[in-house]
């Protein structure tokens, strides 16, 4: 899987995600069990601010988004904090995009969007208070090289909030992963253009391993999974069907993929991880 596959990939499905579904990428949130009727949009705003809450993040002034998709989070944590965001995306046409969402929200002063890569960033070291991550992190091809630029970049003290698929833990019980697991996450990378996921106990180990301390993990696993029957749904709706098919053969396959991730949390193979941790103060 390599960057050139993740921009075309999301150069051609950003425009229609945006109709259909909105500014926001990621999943939605639907309270701790997951038993929380919420409008998919609000869903989607709740889990920004359940992961803001979760992560006890105080007041950023400077914030990067790593993975911005249009812009979704840099402008809420933008208004919300009255911070200087800046989002990185691997894709020009979401870079395009979140710039116009930018001006046409007034906060182009402060919220700047550029095409860049998450594993080596174009940034001063030291630059950032928070690195933001929603559901990028299964897209790097290096997990230990992505952490490693994200602390690179963050101000000593600065914190990081990774929220990230990821595959069941291998060192439990359960062992590890089976041929049929794995065939099924190989399925996932094809159609979501993903090099792999890890558990989120490796998560915790790369990010120690890098330097982060004070770390924190959660499995939300539960509270996200609901988020696909909502795009079941709509991509059983005929009103997106010629959007699909416009987008072409990838977005076709995506759409078609979905039942995989359902299935996959249904049997506890994909997982919602969270992290969070800081870079030692001075
Ligand atoms: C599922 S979208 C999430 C977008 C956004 N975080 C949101 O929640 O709305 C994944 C994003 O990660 C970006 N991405 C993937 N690999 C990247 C990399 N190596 N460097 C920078 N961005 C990357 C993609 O371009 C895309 O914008």
């Amino acid at each position: 899987m390599t960057a050139e596959q993740i921009r075309q990939f999301y150069d051609a499905s950003s425009a229609l995600w945006e109709e259909t579904w909105g500014e926001h990428m990621h999943h939605g949130y639907y309270g701790p069990t997951g038993q929380y009727r919420v409008e998919r949009r609000q869903a989607q705003i709740d889990l920004i601010e359940a992961l803001l809450a979760w992560a006890d993040i105080a007041a950023p002034t400077s914030i990067l988004d790593a993975g911005c998709g249009i812009g979704g989070s840099s402008l809420y944590l933008a208004e919300k904090y009255s911070a200087s965001v800046t989002g990185i995306t691997l894709s020009p046409v979401q870079a395009v995009r979140a710039q116009q969402r930018a001006m046409t929200t007034g906060l182009g002063d402060r919220v700047s969007f550029q095409v860049a890569d998450a594993l080596a960033t174009p940034f001063p070291t030291a630059n950032f208070d928070l690195v933001w991550s929603l559901e990028s992190g299964e897209h790097m091809p290096d997990k230990a090289a992505f952490l490693q630029e994200c602390y690179r970049v963050l101000k000593p003290g600065g914190q990081l909030l990774l929220a990230t698929w990821c595959h069941r833990p291998t060192a439990s019980l359960a062992g590890p992963l089976t041929a049929a697991e794995q065939r099924h996450l190989q399925a996932i990378y094809e159609v979501y253009y993903l090099p792999y996921v890890i558990s989120l106990p490796e998560y915790e180990a790369i990010a120690s391993d890098s330097g982060f301390v004070q770390l924190r993990a959660d499995d939300w696993s539960t509270a996200v999974a609901p988020f696909w029957d909502e795009v079941i749904r709509s991509a059983l709706d005929p009103r997106t069907w010629p959007g699909i098919l416009q987008a072409g053969p990838d977005t076709l396959r995506g759409a078609i993929a979905l039942w995989l991730m359902r299935q996959g949390y249904a049997s506890g193979l994909v997982r919602f991880g969270l992290l969070t941790a800081r870079k030692p103060g001075e």
